[in-house]
């Protein structure tokens, strides 16, 4: 969090929205460090757990926190900034994720979304093992804690591996088209937050935008 939370602030706020939507806000922390902007904040969960969590992360911050998943946005509310951080990769019909968050958003809008980069997680992580092979999608359940707080223990979360080329012609056939790429690879200090120095970059994210 300690990384993408200026990048998050960073890119939203650099394409000057009006209305924001967080889809899978998990513990609310990043809707949060939006919350004090020109624009308005809606974010989504739809975990009943996590929800609760928001709803106390969140409680008197203006943000609109809604307990439903991107599968039931329509566009009768639409938006013009969509983001979602480490969901993507979580959800198991990635075409109907593109084209639920695509959905939500004005014509002309943005959705950018982080994922753990698909050519480096498993040697960074080794999630799958002997059986990992980079150009075959696999799936697993995995826990993680989360790095500032090891105590705090999540479990049975879904990890669905791709190959990048399955996101990239997943958003170009959901009718997006893709602005830029990011690879995440901060500064040597605060990759020492996170244990060591990284040999690669950890995590990426899409710059998408609705044509
Ligand atoms: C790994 S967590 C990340 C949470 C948060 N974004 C963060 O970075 O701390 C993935 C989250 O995505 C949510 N999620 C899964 N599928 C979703 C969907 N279709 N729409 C919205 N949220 C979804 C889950 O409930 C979970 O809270």
């Amino acid at each position: 969090m300690e990384v993408f939370k200026p990048l998050f602030v960073e890119w939203v706020c650099g394409l000057k929205p009006n209305r924001v939507i967080e889809i899978g806000a998990g513990t609310g922390h990043l809707s949060k460090a939006l919350s004090n902007q020109s624009f308005s904040v809606t974010a989504i969960e739809p975990s009943p757990g996590m929800h609760k969590v928001a709803s106390e992360v969140l409680a008197g911050e203006n943000v609109e926190l809604l307990n439903c998943s991107s599968f039931d946005l329509s566009s009768s509310r639409s938006y013009d900034v969509a983001f979602s951080h480490l969901v993507a990769h979580v959800v198991e019909d990635l075409f109907g994720y593109l084209e639920s968050v695509f959905v939500c958003l004005s014509k002309g809008g943005h959705f950018v979304f982080s994922i753990p980069h698909p050519c480096f997680y498993n040697s960074y992580k080794n999630l799958f093992g002997g059986d990992y092979n980079y150009m075959t999608p696999m799936s697993k359940e995995i826990s993680f804690s989360i790095t500032k707080d090891p105590n705090n223990k999540v479990s049975g979360v879904p990890y669905h591996h791709r190959p990048l080329s399955t996101y990239i012609n997943g958003i170009l056939e959901a009718g997006f088209a893709i602005d830029s790429f990011h690879e995440t690879y901060p500064q040597w200090e605060v990759q020492l937050k996170y244990g060591k120095p990284w040999d690669n970059p950890r995590y990426c994210a899409f710059f998408c935008k609705k044509l």
